[in-house]
């Protein structure tokens, strides 16, 4: 609402008064419509909403409180600033003025300047007003979008708890299955010589046993039994080691996949980074040692699920960081510790990762904790883990600490208070 096209709608019985009025306004530059009761004044405000009244009291049929209780009841119109006019200066009338809504109160004879500073008072005030509303409404509008963001990351938390779930299981389960129908695939050629053995060794106790013996020498002559039999015990061990590891993986994922726990629970928080590692087993199996250095630690009240997520997250960004070295080492590890420890009074479960990767740089570092923040290629990181973390291990009234010098590798410690049952 700029000033020269401000709207002002004035009301009073004596036309008069209507035009003073008017002048003293329009030479300002505003917009003047006038109005000579409250039926018209009523009315011209609904056909075009004015930026303001002047608004005369004594007026015969309808006074300015009653044009004012109307104007005040519609919604479209409750807004418009109301100044009262009026020659009466009881103090009553002019309380009653401010009960009825309005917001100031001008008493005739007109003074013009007074009657501009009243007016340019309360247009500002209304702008500022409307400005405030539309920020107000900005503001809320953030409100909602960032509730909608933050909906969006506890779905994207799932979503990325469970793209490493399946990429860890997938990988995992493939070489024990493998290992199981390599085995297998061995023992089916077996089979028939053994079964062709079995049948002979039937005829011994049947009517010509000379004739079965002389069949099995030859069958003997022909399959190198000793080759069949270590043959046989190597398979079915084999294949019996793939079973216990698909086992053991499958132990793991339960363990793993605790994801819909939202609830408290008492683990082992040892089993909990075991299960990780068994997730990650295939991307490190081959170059970095695991060192375990596990303490004392009682069962530990948390969300497992969503711990788990942790540990996973912070263990592959060490297997990531050392893969990433231009120059491996090759005695690169990444040792696992976890001890007992008192903070602030509190007793505190504290888990240490530490790699030999590549350690964080200054531009790194303060970014670490910002969604979205990666430096892995497309595809390999989205940049969400830490902040995730950092989200779960909040929820856990803990705090995740950084030591890290660029080419030494990184440790990353996550201090757990124990929760007050
Ligand atoms: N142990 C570490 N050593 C070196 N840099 C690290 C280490 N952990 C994290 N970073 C750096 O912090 C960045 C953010 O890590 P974060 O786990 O949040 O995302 P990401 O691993 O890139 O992707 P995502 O976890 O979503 O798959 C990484 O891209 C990496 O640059
Ligand atoms: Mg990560």
């Amino acid at each position: 609402m700029t000033k020269s096209r401000a709207n002002i709608l004035v009301v009073d019985d004596t036309p008069a008064n209507l035009q003073l009025l008017e002048s003293i306004i329009q030479e300002r530059g505003y917009t003047v419509r006038a109005a000579i009761n409250g039926r018209l004044a009523i009315k011209a405000a609904r056909l075009q909403v004015p930026d303001l009244v002047m608004l005369d009291i004594n007026m015969p049929e309808m006074n300015g409180f009653e044009v004012c209780r109307e104007l005040k009841g519609d919604p479209r119109l409750a807004g418009i600033p109301v100044i009262f006019v009026s020659a009466a200066v009881e103090t009553a009338d002019k309380l009653r003025a401010f009960e009825e809504g309005g917001v100031d109160y001008v008493t005739k004879p007109f003074q013009p300047l007074e009657v501009l500073a009243r007016v340019e008072t309360h247009l500002e005030l209304a702008r500022m007003r409307a400005e405030l509303e539309r920020q107000n409404g900005v503001l809320a509008q953030t409100l909602r979008d960032l509730t909608r963001a933050q909906a969006h990351l506890v779905q994207s938390e799932k979503m990325a708890a469970l793209g490493l779930l399946t990429a860890g299981v997938a990988h995992e389960l493939n070489n024990p299955l493998n290992f199981i129908s390599a085995s297998v695939q061995g023992l089916q050629k077996t089979v028939a010589p053994v079964d062709e053995l079995m049948a002979l060794c039937q005829d011994l106790s049947g009517t010509a046993p000379d004739e079965a013996l002389r069949r099995i020498r030859h069958w003997s002559s022909q399959n190198h039994p000793g080759e069949l039999r270590q043959d046989m015990n190597e398979l079915v061990s084999n294949a019996c080691y793939g079973a216990n590891r698909a086992a053991e993986i499958v132990a793991s994922l339960r363990i793993f996949s605790r994801l819909d726990e939202a609830d408290r629970k008492s683990v082992n928080l040892h089993e909990c980074l075991d299960a990780a590692l068994l997730l990650l087993h295939n991307r490190y199996k081959d170059h970095i040692r695991i060192e375990r250095d596990y303490g004392d630690l009682p069962l530990w009240l948390c969300q497992p699920g969503r711990l788990n997520q942790v540990f996973m997250n912070l263990l592959g960004n060490a297997v990531d960081a050392i893969d990433a070295k231009s120059a491996p080492a090759g005695d690169d590890e990444i040792r696992i510790s976890t001890r007992m420890q008192e903070r602030d009074g509190r007793c505190c479960a504290v888990v240490e990762i530490a790699d030999t990767g590549t350690g964080l740089s200054d531009e790194v570092r303060p970014h670490l904790f910002e969604p979205f923040f990666t430096t892995k290629e497309v595809g390999k990181g989205v940049g969400l883990g830490l902040a995730i973390s950092h989200g779960i291990i909040r929820d856990h009234q803990g705090s995740i600490e950084v030591e890290s010098r660029a080419g030494q590798g990184t440790l990353f410690r996550v201090v757990l208070p124990q929760f007050e049952a």
